[in-house]
């Protein structure tokens, strides 16, 4: 990795060339590739890398007359910024005027303010026999800035003390943490650290200015079920040149578009997400390819002490204060709010309780109360002085309430992912004048765009563009916290695996069963019940009689066992009566399976070739389907976006209420990973059922999901399939075949065929009903009941609007929920 080039030329000279760089306000700056002994650098002196200039090494200002010595990206990115990848004094910056960056004849490296006095300083120097010896500074390509004696020793390099950034091949060492910015613009230390535990496990940490929390990997996983291993103490931890990053206690992954030849950059950005980002050469901007966790209100202390965190679509999070609690600092949420009333301790009916709706703070419980009711709970509260509030949760396993009451309100996070209410201690008296004011959900979905579209240029060299697309929308960023939702552990305090297992369960039921389990309920995967392009589904009973599908992935083996179960349990978390239910998992050796729900009725596809779906049931099971699809793009998981909304993927319960299946397991199938792209050909949405964007190879956001949802529900109404995947045996089927785009015009076409232009109202009805009665499928027709023509017809528009080639044409699921359910309070 070493250059040896200039460095051990006995004669070092200092070339200079004049060149202007773009944002630094200086006329005539110096730009040099090696700083000899001796000679140091002024504000407007540039040391740039060798051979080729990538880096750049100077004083980077900061502020007005604040300057810092860093090493940044020589080109600026699209928006005239440059991208610093280290810096000497984050903490301490020097004035512009006289500040010297100098490589002494000791052989230090020094950093002075303008008043001589030293700021930073590399504690080097050359051996006492020097007069001869030379040594010299220099920015290596892979932007390490080395200094070397004249024996080609490094002596210090910046690689070893990295501040929020690791550049490919840079090794991360258990010696020097990486640390946040402060905020996007303030270059200082912030709240988030990255570095090696004692334990030798690589950990993030949040150290506020009132609390410290360790919050990945997940706080109440032991190390071993996260996936890391503590037994080797060389802690180390490198991204390489094609994108695979590993550190020694094992955790490891790939980024998206893994590779040679893309700058990558491995950073701990200000809100405490892990990211790696890459280059996109053509537009000189930072996509994230990988990132530790989906969304910053999992980060811990993200909107400091008694706030909470909502997702927002434009900048994934929005701070506000608890009810009753104001803001400490104008200008910065790490501060946090603090009360705007005083709740004496001793008067217990003072106190009132103020729900907070699918709200949940993390940690810092008194303690973990199983089977509370709610006046339990509150008293229990109440002896605490410092009791702030309490979650009440709802226990599936057990079919009771769990009491967490909580000394610090801290993590706060509301999302409709969370089923249970937070109970906040407020004075009863002023009760009325706190409300739970809540950010309204955005309706218009628009997902942030670096994390979902990946310049195309990317693709072209192995396979498609929506090849690569696909991967965004799939895999789009790595392994996400299993959030708060399973678990309330103190944060740092329970280990015990038993202890942990129960913290799963309660709330989600979520939990890990052993193959031999899972092979005694499938007895022996004997009663298969589907087969998909993911891997064959056996029926099974499990222990506590529940009835389960059981389904094993195939090629699944690429993942670790920690980043699948990341990667489940977020599934695990997605919670909605019209998603399928993810009970479980299995994780052993190459063994990756998943324990849903067992669904009756079997798949939408199997019963629309069956006369046991009358209209209204059609109508139910569209207007569930949209709903379980709303909840999956309302908080913008976009690896989660189906993807592959088809027939095959709603399954029906006893009393045909559908449900959504298989969303995000393209995800956990890994097949984004190096040499498995060629399986992805299988995996893409359905012929049929893809949206345009897919062949026109447009970015892919969330509407590709409700073009297929437009085209399933066509296919419900009329009975025509788009695959032609089931009229092959029965000839006479009903189940005509059509192409998609005919499918659409025909309705469309039979839709307006009359009435349309009438101005007579009673045409115009007699019009709707000719043309809703001609495309149903014929067997809703037969049923007993009469169809309601206007429902389906308002059914039926929706779809098409839904199935629009252009994408901006179509609704969000969201809207479309409206739309069906306007039409139902009609009636
Ligand atoms: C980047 O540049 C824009 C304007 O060009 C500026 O508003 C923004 O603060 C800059 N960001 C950083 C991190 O300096
Ligand atoms: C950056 O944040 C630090 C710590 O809060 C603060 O002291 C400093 O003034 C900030 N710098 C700027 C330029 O805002
Ligand atoms: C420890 O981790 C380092 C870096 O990943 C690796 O090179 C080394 O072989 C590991 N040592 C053992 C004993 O596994
Ligand atoms: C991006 O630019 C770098 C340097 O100019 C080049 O080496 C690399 O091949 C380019 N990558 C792509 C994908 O074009
Ligand atoms: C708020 O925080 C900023 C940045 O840390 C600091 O500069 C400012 O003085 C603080 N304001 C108050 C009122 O404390
Ligand atoms: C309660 O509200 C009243 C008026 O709304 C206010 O004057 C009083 O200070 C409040 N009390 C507390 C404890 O906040
Ligand atoms: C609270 O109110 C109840 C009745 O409403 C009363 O019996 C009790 O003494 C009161 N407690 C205190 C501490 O005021
Ligand atoms: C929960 O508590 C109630 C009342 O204390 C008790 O009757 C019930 O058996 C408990 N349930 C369980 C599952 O322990
Ligand atoms: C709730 O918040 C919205 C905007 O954030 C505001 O317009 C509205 O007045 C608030 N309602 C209450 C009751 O505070
Ligand atoms: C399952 O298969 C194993 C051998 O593979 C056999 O010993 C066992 O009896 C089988 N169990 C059942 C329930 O069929
Ligand atoms: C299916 O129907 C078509 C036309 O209706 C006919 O030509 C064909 O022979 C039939 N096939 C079978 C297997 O009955
Ligand atoms: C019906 O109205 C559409 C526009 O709404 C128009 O393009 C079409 O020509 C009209 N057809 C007749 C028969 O008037």
């Amino acid at each position: 990795m070493l250059h040896s080039s200039m460095a051990s030329l006995p004669v070092i000279f200092v070339s200079m060339f004049i060149f202007s760089l773009p944002i630094l306000p200086s006329s005539s700056s110096a730009m040099i590739t090696s700083l000899a002994k001796g000679s140091s650098l002024s504000i407007q002196d540039f040391l740039v890398s060798t051979p080729n200039p990538t880096f750049t090494a100077g004083f980077f200002s900061i502020g007005e007359n604040a300057y810092c010595f860093s090493i940044w990206f020589t080109q600026p990115n699209d928006d005239g910024n440059h991208t610093v990848v280290w810096m000497a004094n984050r903490d301490q910056p020097v004035n512009g005027k006289g500040s010297r960056f100098s490589l002494q004849k000791s052989g230090n490296l020094v950093l002075t303010d303008a008043g001589k006095f030293q700021v930073w300083t590399s504690n080097t120097k050359t051996e006492s026999d020097s007069s001869s010896s030379s040594v010299d500074l220099q920015l290596q390509e892979d932007g390490n800035l080395v200094l070397r004696d004249s024996k080609n020793q490094n002596l210090w390099q910046s690689f070893d003390s990295p501040t929020d950034t690791l550049l490919p091949g840079q090794i991360f060492t258990g010696n020097s943490p990486l640390i946040s910015k402060r905020s996007l613009t303030n270059y200082s230390s912030g709240f988030y650290k990255l570095y090696f535990d004692t334990d030798n496990i690589l950990r993030q940490m949040y150290q506020g200015p009132e609390i410290t929390s360790i919050f990945w990997p997940d706080p109440w996983l032991n190390s071993k079920d996260a996936g890391r291993s503590t037994d080797n103490n060389s802690k180390t931890a490198v991204l390489d040149f094609l994108g695979h990053f590993h550190s020694s206690d094992e955790f490891k992954f790939n980024v998206v578009d893994y590779g040679p030849g893309i700058q990558r950059r491995f950073t701990i950005d200000f809100d405490g997400s892990l990211r790696v980002y890459s280059l996109v050469n053509t537009s000189r901007s930072w996509k994230v390819s990988w990132q530790a966790k989906l969304l910053p209100c999992n980060n811990h202390g993200i909107c400091g002490l008694n706030s909470l965190c909502t997702y927002d679509h434009e900048t994934g999070r929005k701070c506000s204060c608890a009810p009753g609690y104001r803001r400490v600092n104008q200008s910065d949420w790490s501060y946090g709010c603090e009360p705007e009333f005083q709740l004496p301790c001793d008067d217990f009916n003072a106190s009132g309780w103020l729900e907070l709706k699918q709200t949940e703070y993390y940690g810092y419980d008194v303690g973990f109360f199983p089977n509370y009711t709610f006046e339990q709970c509150k008293e229990l509260c109440l002896k605490y002085c410092d009791c702030k509030g309490f979650q009440f949760k709802y226990d599936v396993g057990n079919g009771y309430y769990d009491c967490f009451p909580k000394t610090l309100l801290f993590n706060g996070y509301t999302s409709i992912g969370f089923p249970d209410p937070m109970y906040l201690r407020l004075p009863k008296s002023n009760l009325s004048s706190f409300s739970p004011n809540l950010s309204q959900r955005v309706s218009d979905l628009k997902c942030s765009a670096q994390i979902i579209t990946l310049d195309r240029q990317y693709g072209k060299k192995h396979h498609p563009g929506w090849v690569k697309t696909f991967l965004w929308c799939t895999l789009a960023v790595g392994a996400i916290e299993i959030i708060c939702l399973l678990s309330y552990l103190y944060t740092t305090r329970i280990r015990s695996r038993a202890r942990v297992q129960g913290y799963l369960q309660v709330g989600t039921g979520f939990r890990k069963f052993s193959y031999a389990e899972l092979k005694k309920a499938t007895k022996n995967f004997s009663e298969i019940i589907g087969r998909g392009g993911s891997g064959d589904v056996y029926k099974g009973v499990l222990p506590d009689n529940r009835v389960a599908a059981v389904k094993c992935l195939d090629q699944a083996n690429y993942h670790t066992e920690a980043v699948f179960l990341t990667e489940v349990s977020t599934i695990g978390r997605l919670n909605h009566m019209n998603l399928i239910e993810l009970w479980g998992y299995c994780a052993e050796g190459k063994h990756r399976l998943l324990v849903y729900e067992h669904m009756e009725h079997g798949s939408l596809a199997k019963n629309l070739q069956s006369d046991k779906l009358d209209w209204k049931k059609r109508y139910d099971i569209a207007l569930g389907t949209a709903k379980g699809l709303a909840y999956l793009h309302e908080e913008c998981l976009e690896w989660v976006l189906h993807c592959d909304v088809k027939p095959e993927n709603i399954l029906l319960d006893s009393n045909y209420h559908p449900k959504v299946a298989d969303f995000g397991l393209s995800k956990l199938l890994n097949r984004g990973g190096g040499d498995q792209i060629s399986s992805f050909s299988r995996i893409r949405g359905t012929r049929g059922y893809m949206a345009p964007e897919w062949v026109f190879n447009l970015p892919i956001t969330s509407k590709v999901d409700v073009y297929s949802y437009g085209i399933v529900v066509l296919e419900m109404v009329t009975g025509k399939n788009p695959v032609g995947s089931y009229d092959k045996e029965e000839n006479g089927s009903r189940n005509v075949m059509m192409e998609p785009k005919r499918l659409v015009q025909w309705v469309k076409e039979n839709m307006h065929e009359e009435g349309d232009n009438n101005t007579n109202n009673d045409d115009e009805v007699d019009g709707k009903m000719y043309g809703v009665l001609k495309v149903l499928d014929p067997r809703i027709k037969e049923g007993d009941e009469e169809v309601d023509v206007e429902k389906m017809e308002n059914l039926i528009r929706v779809a098409i609007q839904c199935a629009e080639e252009d994408r901006d044409g179509r609704p969000t699921m969201r809207q479309v929920v409206d739309l069906l359910m306007h039409q139902n309070s009609d009636q």
